[in-house]
């Protein structure tokens, strides 16, 4: 259905989808899942690859030779962006929000590595910078090259695809295993995945619950977002999408004290999932999402007997920032 958009190949898809048993042991739960986009694959994995597929798609049929995209300084879609790049040998822009580190790790290591051209902005916030794309872009057509511009976190109608597919890709494994997933949660930060998420799960028709923990925003801005950004896909792709209304859960509870601040419930979800399963989760994303569910089913929001699926979105390149924090307890 979606095979006449242009897209490129960089994830090993489908990612696996494994029951964390020795969790839902601990959980008492009967049967807890985990869709593994950590392992879509390109430098690490996480889920700006599936957006990223067409993306590049888009990118290359508009006759693209550089990309432009902005992030945190440990953005993990900046680091997703510059592999991509470096595979489809385009050049790689990327304006980063903060100072430039004395010392280079994680995610912003990857990104030199990746032959990545950074541009450190100390006095904006990753979302602020966005407008920065723009004059970045009229620069460099002014030197005669052919730029793409890629939003925060690739929020845009074509990046969401990449859950839409990933939705239809879900159903295909569900029928495979007799699955019936109830509630399906995720780390939210643009609501990009979620939009991608809720069509898909329309055109898959998989009736599941789809919960978006998000990580820096409250869940009346996260809602409209994804409601416009539902809009906007409507709009781009009337072929492929029947317009509908969409129902859009965000819990806003699981933020802590700010993007990316390792806290004890952070530390202890990371710290559960490591030792009960050997998954790694990321402070700043998966762990609030991986915190919600261990809080939820305790206190019995998330029935002992709905089929749950947690899923993972990458991240693990920024765990290495927070070493002696994540220790601590
Ligand atoms: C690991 C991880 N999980 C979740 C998200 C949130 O995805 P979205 O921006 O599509 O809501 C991001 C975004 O940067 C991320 O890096």
């Amino acid at each position: 259905m979606l095979d006449i958009i242009p897209r490129i190949k960089l994830a090993n898809l489908p990612t696996p989808l494994q029951e964390m048993k020795n969790l839902a042991y601990s959980l008492d739960m009967k049967s807890l899942w985990i869709k593994r986009d950590d392992l879509t694959g390109i430098s690490f994995g996480g889920n700006k690859t599936r957006k990223l597929e067409y993306v590049m798609g888009d990118a290359l049929e508009a006759g693209a030779d550089t990309l432009v995209t902005v992030g945190a300084i440990q953005s993990n879609h900046c680091r997703q962006t510059a592999a991509a790049a470096a595979q489809v040998g385009l050049r790689c822009i990327l304006l980063l929000a903060g100072e430039e580190p004395e010392d280079y790790t994680g995610n912003l290591l990857l990104d030199r590595l990746f032959g990545a051209e950074i541009q450190f902005f100390p006095d904006d916030d990753f979302m602020g910078l966005s407008d920065r794309i723009g004059s970045v872009i009229e620069t460099l057509k002014e030197l005669g090259l052919s730029p793409y511009g890629i939003p925060p976190g690739a929020f845009m109608p074509v990046g969401c695809l990449g859950y839409v597919q990933a939705m239809l890709e879900l159903k295909e494994q569900c029928e495979e295993t007799g699955l019936r997933p109830m509630k399906i949660l995720h780390p939210v930060g643009t609501g990009g995945t979620l939009a991608g998420m809720i069509i898909g799960a329309k055109l898959a028709e998989l009736e599941a619950d789809i919960i978006g923990i998000s990580v820096l925003h409250d869940a009346k801005t996260i809602i409209e977002r994804v409601r416009e950004m539902i809009l906007r896909m409507f709009d781009e792709y009337p072929a492929l999408i029947d317009k509908f209304e969409p129902e859009i859960k965000v819990d806003e509870r699981f933020m802590g004290k700010g993007y990316g601040l390792m806290e004890d419930g952070v530390r202890s979800a990371i710290q559960m999932f490591a030792k009960s399963q050997g998954i790694v989760l990321d402070p700043v994303y998966t762990a609030k999402a991986g915190l919600a569910l261990l809080r939820m089913v305790m206190s019995g929001e998330i029935a002992s007997d709905a089929t749950t699926i947690f899923w993972h979105t990458g991240g693990s390149p920024a765990l290495f920032k927070y070493g002696s924090e994540l220790l601590d307890s």
